[in-house]
């Protein structure tokens, strides 16, 4: 028998449970069951996509009757990435984890660990990393067209983009925070391309003017209730120094006053200066150099794009498991990624710039 990663049970009926379904089905694999405390949704979900084993209660009780379960995939409120991803992982299941990987960098940590322990992988999705415009990017990275990347500005603003007023995205003890742990996917990139640099200092503010205003809600989410909680930053806007010499700049909003949503990576390197920037799913690689005097710029577009890489990265994290590709992300990264967020969150509450020292993270 093959030992190839082939039968993967869902957690998680909501807004991405179809990428993550579609992602591994592409990969060869069959989902055999989905896990949701909503019995009628779960149910609803497995009829539509054809899931022989129909919805279950629990990950036990899944695994009870499909105990040849090798991977499953957390699309869970980030609140819950935690428990259910130490519980597979202890069950000795490869895990694929929605973003963000956990509420903080402790959370994270004690997974990683985890999967060390069972030698299991742990695999997060950062699906902006598998957008073909990123992928084209890292390429020339890796391959030193771009020579050191000085300078990054990571940015996701959006004017009118608070998800579900009022639901679980507007609640701090769920989802960890705002926009800045929401949309952290253009922090990762930015990380990604300089090769995740270890960050010294952070000074960031955080500002919640809108965030009680449902005038401001955005398309994801749906539910807008006015008696909801709404205890998280509107936006985020902070400044990192690394210990390389590096620095990068966040903008992160789900109600700014902003022309609208814009959504890109711009890196200063010392070869070719590189933009990409997601609009309406097309995406662009800008790319600006100085050659014999002259400024030579080219506009990459990359057409076909249309998910912002959300089908490729859980098929990267069944082909990586089967040694056919390499994984797009790793718990090691996920780890610093939170230490980030961390420290921004802490900048931003003391007012006070921030040291990162290992795994300690004072205000000065
Ligand atoms: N990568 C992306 O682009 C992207 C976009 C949106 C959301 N997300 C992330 O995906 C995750 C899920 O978000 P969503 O929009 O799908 O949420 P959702 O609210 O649409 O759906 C969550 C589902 O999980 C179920 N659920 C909640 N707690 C559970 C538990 N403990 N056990 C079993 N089922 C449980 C709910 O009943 C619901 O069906 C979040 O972590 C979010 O940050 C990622």
């Amino acid at each position: 028998m093959s030992n190839k990663v082939c039968r993967v049970g869902l957690i998680g009926a909501g807004s991405m449970a179809e990428y993550h379904l579609k992602g591994f089905r592409a990969a060869g694999a069959d989902i055999v069951g989905i896990v949701d405390q909503n019995y009628e949704k779960g149910s609803a979900f497995a009829k539509k996509w054809g899931i022989p084993g129909g919805c279950f209660s629990s990950l036990d009780a899944m695994l009870r009757s499909y105990p040849d379960i090798q991977a499953v995939s957390v699309i869970v409120p980030n609140k819950f990435h935690y428990p259910l991803v130490v519980e597979a992982l202890n069950r000795k299941l490869h895990v694929f984890c929605e973003k963000p990987p956990a509420l903080n960098a402790a959370e994270i940590q004690q997974m990683a660990d985890c999967a060390e322990k069972h030698n299991r992988r742990l695999m997060f999705n950062l699906n902006n990393r598998a957008r073909l415009d990123s992928q084209y990017v890292k390429q020339m990275a890796r391959d030193g067209k771009l020579g050191r990347i000085n300078s990054a500005q990571a940015t996701w603003m959006r004017r009118t983009g608070i998800p579900g007023f009022g639901g679980w995205f507007t609640t701090k003890a769920i989802s960890g925070g705002g926009p800045l742990i929401d949309l952290l996917h253009m922090i990762d990139l930015a990380l990604w391309f300089m090769d995740y640099p270890e960050p010294e200092y952070v000074l960031a503010q955080t500002f919640d003017t809108f965030i009680d205003n449902p005038e401001f809600q955005g398309a994801w989410g749906g539910i807008v209730s006015t008696s909801g909680t709404t205890d998280v930053e509107a936006a985020c806007h902070g400044f990192v120094r690394f210990k390389t010499g590096q620095v990068l700049s966040i903008h992160n909003s789900w109600a700014e006053l902003v022309k609208g949503e814009d959504t890109f990576v711009a890196l200063q390197s010392t070869k070719i200066g590189v933009k990409i920037r997601s609009v309406n799913n097309a995406n662009t690689c800008e790319l600006y150099e100085q050659e014999n005097g002259i400024s030579k710029d080219q506009t990459l577009r990359f057409m076909n794009d249309h998910d912002m890489g959300r089908t490729h990265m859980p098929e990267n994290f069944i082909r990586s498991l089967n040694g056919e590709q390499e994984p797009l992300t790793d718990a090691a990264e996920a780890v610093k990624l939170m230490k980030l967020i961390d420290a921004v969150y802490l900048s931003a509450k003391t007012g006070c710039p921030v040291r990162i020292n290992g795994v300690a993270c004072e205000p000065l």
